[in-house]
């Protein structure tokens, strides 16, 4: 068995999944309603964030997933009180933070790339900072540069060590300068997390505007922070002396919902996901609609279904928001291996996140992969170098077969494609998929889903 197996069952286990595999017997269209809750993304963030704070903060409509389990276990190996005030929302206590032994850091950081967001509140706070080497989906080598860069640039100094990085501010952090190479989400909440108590303005060029981001920005507001965002992804924020704590519902998990989403597509079915909102899903119901599918807006979610008939091949690129997301472009993909015709998808932001596209094959899809693109295909902008694209021929009639959960989305496709297919597939490694989705097991079966658990 692999680390990365252990880190599966680990991840599955911090939310009480026992089971490693799932059976399932495909080719029934999925029926319901799931309740979508707040966003991985957002959440995980949000209770670094606390660490800012002189006083309690309240975060609410936290799901529970295991990479929420993995920033408490940080926090509480840092002095912060963490508990469960109510069904889904949590109080963060971060009055009495204190270092951490580099063991516990370790043991706690597991597959997450959330610790290196600890720094500028650890150097804020304590005047020091140890970051173990990140995990994290495999979907390219996921590098930090960014983040050191921009640390450095407000004072820190950083030091690499055997099993990660360490940080110390020999005085108050200062306001700088920062233009991030290329709008990444990770360096903009690095570098929000660390400037809004840093000594003078921080202005920060080429800023990542995720909804995910906006919702952040909105807590550390919420907290005293000054933050200005500009036209063209120009952020400035004005250090402040101290922040309080925050009361914050979390945005929902736009990943699961689009997620979902094509799994209703995939299976012919209709999922009504509760807790969807239209404004910052437009991108993605745009595709979802020139595919074929059909929603319908409510007030409290989005419905989502297949109108019967054919799907319809697209041309879609992913890219930072408001674009295409590239979370999105996994359970996309599968789609699209029932649409009539071709159809072409370019990952713009990861350099390798089509490796799922080797089990849809396996299960009767054509999908080619091209390692630079296809540059015939018109670009709105000029493009990375590290892009790639898959050209997915269909429709072709998907069959069960023996699949591993390689990353978190990527797992999850496999699943509706699983539940799409005709005949059996057994789907392990599954913990994983307990890193994004609460309870994608129980939302299965009440969506009608035919499967067996199996260790
Ligand atoms: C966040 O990852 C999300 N994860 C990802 O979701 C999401 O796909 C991604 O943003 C893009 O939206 C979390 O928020 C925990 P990036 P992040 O920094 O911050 C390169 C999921 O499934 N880069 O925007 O790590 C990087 O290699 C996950 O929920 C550097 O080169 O993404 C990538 O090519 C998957 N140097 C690009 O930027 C750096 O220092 C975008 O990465 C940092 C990033």
């Amino acid at each position: 068995m692999t680390s990365h197996d252990d880190d599966a069952r680990a991840q599955g286990a911090k939310v009480g999944l026992s089971v490693d595999t799932l059976i399932i017997h495909g080719g029934k269209p999925l029926h319901g309603r799931v309740d979508v809750r707040g966003a991985k993304n957002l959440v995980t963030k949000a209770m670094v964030a606390a660490l800012l704070g002189d006083s309690l903060s309240v975060l609410r409509d936290v799901p529970n997933i295991s990479d929420v389990a993995v920033v408490r276990g940080l926090l509480e190996a840092h002095g912060v009180h963490v508990t469960d005030s109510a069904e889904g929302e949590l109080t963060l206590d971060p009055t009495n933070v204190t270092s951490a032994h580099f063991a516990e850091i370790d043991a706690h950081a597991g597959s997450s790339r959330i610790p290196i967001l600890f720094c500028g509140p650890l150097l804020h706070q304590l005047g020091e900072a140890f970051i173990p080497d990140l995990g994290g989906c495999r979907i390219g080598d996921r590098p930090i540069d960014f983040h050191l860069d921009a640390l450095r640039a407000f004072g820190a100094v950083v030091t690499k060590q055997p099993q990660g990085i360490h940080l110390t501010a020999p005085e108050r952090l200062k306001g700088a300068h920062i233009e991030l190479p290329f709008p990444s989400v990770g360096a903009t909440e690095q570098v929000l997390l660390t400037a809004v108590r840093a000594e003078g303005v921080t202005e920060l060029k080429n800023a990542a505007i995720e909804p995910e981001i906006m919702d952040l920005i909105a807590i550390l507001q919420k907290m005293g922070a000054i933050i200005w965002i500009e036209p063209n992804r120009t952020i400035f924020i004005e250090g402040v002396e101290s922040l309080h704590g925050f009361e914050h519902r979390s945005l929902f998990d736009r990943n699961e919902a689009a997620s979902w989403a094509c799994a209703a597509l995939v299976t012919q079915g209709d999922i009504f996901v509760v807790g969807a909102k239209q404004q910052e899903l437009l991108t993605f119901l745009n595709v979802f609609r020139k595919v074929g599918g059909e929603f319908e807006v409510h007030e409290d979610g989005i419905r989502f279904r297949h109108p019967g008939g054919q799907l319809n091949p697209v041309v879609v690129e992913t890219d930072v928001h408001p674009g295409f997301m590239t979370d999105w472009q996994q359970p996309l993909v599968v789609a699209l291996t029932q649409a009539e015709g071709t159809s072409i998808v370019h990952e713009t932001v990861y350099e390798n996140r089509f490796g799922f596209t080797e089990s849809l094959n396996k299960m009767g899809a054509k999908i080619e992969i091209h390692q630079d693109g296809i540059a015939s295909i018109t670009r709105r902008v000029p493009r990375r170098k590290l892009e790639q694209a898959a050209v997915i021929e269909g429709p072709t009639p998907l069959h069960g077969t023996d699949i591993r959960v390689p990353d978190l989305r990527g797992g999850f496709s496999h699943l509706i494609a699983a539940l799409a297919a005709s005949g059996t597939s057994t789907i392990s490694n599954v913990g994983i998929i307990a890193r994004g989705y609460e309870h994608f097991i129980d939302k299965l079966r009440d969506l009608g889903a035919d499967f067996e658990l199996a260790d």
